[in-house]
């Protein structure tokens, strides 16, 4: 039986974030993993982690395979497997210049790392993959809603976040990410790429850009280039050979019915297997007043 005990928790406060909706999640997991484990795990769109995090402490796979297309944000995800004593450094030497600076002081020092770090994204990294990984840190413990964002030149543009006392670096739980990260492969690409590892011994978790719930509220940006209605239907069919491989298959979107009750955009898409909603709490949105309840759509093939 799985347990709600947690001790791990995601390195970033990443959009789209799942750690509110695990418990929910968790009603929906294929038998294998609610009896006890899976030998695959995949996440295709990793971001921030939560299920994976959750699953890793759970004991519920023997290997997993992480995907995300954010160069940066992979790379973390590399270094904190690989380095995590030298990143641990970075990060402390951050925090102290950080936390030894009046507020202007820390801004300041926030749009200088923050120019630091677009530099680097600006060039083709073969170095200094451990400073890029602790800036991206840095600037997601110090900007404005732990968003990340970036401007169509791809340069990261999220402001200063004020916060007075920011743990920027979380040693205990980077030394225990180190740690699960060595039952993971972390591929920087494509969410198609898992159909080649994928087997009948698989659990996959896609959890794809949000399509957005209004013309207004489009948040694209996790990197250059959005996740349209055309990238939905290509997840469709990716969705459909790991189903035909006789992978268990989760999806989570926003429900497009939420703002319009005659959208049956994912109702049609995924006609062909079971449909659940759930209730979700949105944690990043701009207007704290617009943070209200909404429903989030699931979609499994067993
Ligand atoms: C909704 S977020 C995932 C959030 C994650 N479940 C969590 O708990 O934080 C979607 C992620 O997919 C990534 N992404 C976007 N397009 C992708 C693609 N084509 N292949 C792989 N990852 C992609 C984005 O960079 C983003 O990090």
């Amino acid at each position: 039986m799985l347990t709600s005990q947690r001790r791990l928790r995601p390195f970033l406060k990443w959009a789209g974030g799942k750690g509110q909706l695990i418990e929910k999640l968790a009603r929906y997991f294929p038998a294998c993993i609610k009896k006890g484990k899976i030998r695959k795990y995949f996440e295709p769109f990793l971001g921030g982690g939560a299920l994976f995090f959750w699953l890793a402490e759970h004991g519920c796979f023997e290997k997993a395979y992480l995907y995300e297309v954010n160069p940066a944000l992979a790379n973390c995800y590399q270094v904190i497997k690989k380095d995590v004593k030298r990143l641990i450094k970075e990060l402390e030497g951050l925090e102290q210049e950080y936390v030894s600076k009046s507020e202007a002081g820390g801004e300041k020092l926030f749009y200088e790392k923050r120019d630091e770090f677009n530099a680097f994204l600006r060039k083709k990294a073969s170095s200094g993959f451990i400073r890029r990984a602790a800036l991206l840190i840095f600037l997601n413990k110090t900007c404005f809603n732990g968003l990340y964002r970036v401007n169509s030149s791809g340069e990261f543009n999220v402001p200063f976040g004020r916060y007075k006392n920011p743990t920027i670096c979380n040693e205990v739980n980077l030394l225990g990410i180190h740690e699960i990260l060595q039952k993971a492969q972390i591929i920087c690409g494509d969410f198609a790429l898992c159909v080649k590892e994928a087997d009948d011994e698989s659990f996959v978790y896609f959890d794809p850009p949000y399509r957005p719930l209004s013309s207004t509220a489009s948040f694209t940006s996790y990197a250059k280039g959005a996740f349209d209605d055309r990238e939905q239907k290509r997840l469709r069919k990716i969705y459909g050979l790991l189903d035909k491989k006789g992978a268990s298959v989760m999806l989570s979107n926003s429900d497009p019915k939420n703002v319009c009750p005659d959208d049956n955009f994912f109702d049609d898409l995924y006609q062909d297997y079971r449909i659940v909603r759930v209730k979700a709490t949105r944690l990043i949105n701009c207007n704290a007043n617009r943070r209200g309840e909404i429903k989030e759509i699931l979609v499994m093939n067993y």
